[in-house]
């Protein structure tokens, strides 16, 4: 059985003193030995922060990206092992906004993938197509390039600790989420692509979360669906209410 999994990207949102609050309200209620993982991600500058709020809980640390380098000349950016160090459990990688408006690679993901595993970070790697992609009828084929480019040589291994996020591009922040029908026939699609190019025993332990547009309202559905087994959720996650409702959802 695959353990729920609901994570809160916080994106460039919320300052401080508002990441404390979030992380302390949301720890409060998430009970260990609980049914759902659940995990907050985070503006970088938060994490040390958050990581104290939520000390002791049953709540996950994740980032919203990293470089795939170890340490060295790299201005700007931060490694997995400094991710680690400051408490992370988990790294959001490929997301869409990065691969739009920051040229982010397959390739690119594909290292950063690597190197979130060599120190023992859960990568969250994203993969979705466009609203125009959607129309053309090329979601398969979008979404399976980026799965070959993005999970390419991992060995068995390696692949069962990675989680996969389908982002349709066009329900994110839209509010137009995808029915639940159309997103259990790509995460069926993902779970086919684990079985012919892993195993069929990597493509059963590994988890797909949907994201885009989930609230408390919908997630129950969408968490239904036999291939659906958590969510990767934005501006509903800036709220610990709203937050909450969704891992409820979860656990319905
Ligand atoms: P929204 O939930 O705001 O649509 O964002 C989804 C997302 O991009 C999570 O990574």
């Amino acid at each position: 059985m695959r353990r729920p999994f609901i994570a809160g990207n916080w994106k460039m949102n919320l300052n401080r003193a508002d990441c404390v609050a979030l992380a302390r309200a949301v720890a409060e209620q998430v009970a260990a030995g609980g049914p759902v993982d659940v995990a907050v991600c985070p503006p970088s500058v938060y994490l040390d922060a958050v990581a104290q709020a939520i000390r002791g809980s049953a709540v996950g640390l994740g980032a919203q990206n990293m470089y795939f380098e170890g340490n060295g000349a790299f201005t700007g950016e931060l490694s997995a092992a400094m991710l680690l160090d400051v408490g992370c459990k988990y790294v959001i990688l490929g997301h869409s906004e990065r691969r739009a408006l920051l040229n982010e690679s397959d390739a690119v993901v594909n290292q950063k993938t690597k190197a979130a595993l060599a120190v023992g970070l859960i990568p969250i790697v994203c993969v979705g197509e466009t609203l125009a992609q959607r129309e053309g009828g090329q979601t398969r084929q979008v979404v399976t390039t980026q799965f070959d480019g993005s999970l390419a040589g991992l060995t068995n291994e390696q692949m069962s600790q990675v989680v996969i996020a389908y982002e349709p591009v066009w329900a994110i922040g839209t509010g137009k989420v995808a029915t639940p029908a159309q997103a259990e026939e790509v995460h069926a699609e993902l779970r086919q692509l684990l079985a012919s190019r892993f195993s069929p025993a990597v493509a059963e332990q590994v988890r797909l979360q949907y994201g885009g547009s989930v609230k408390p309202d919908n997630a129950a559905e969408l968490l239904s669906q036999p291939n659906i087994d958590g969510a990767l959720v934005g501006g509903a996650a800036l709220k610990a209410e709203s937050f909450l409702g969704i891992i409820a959802g979860a656990k319905a």
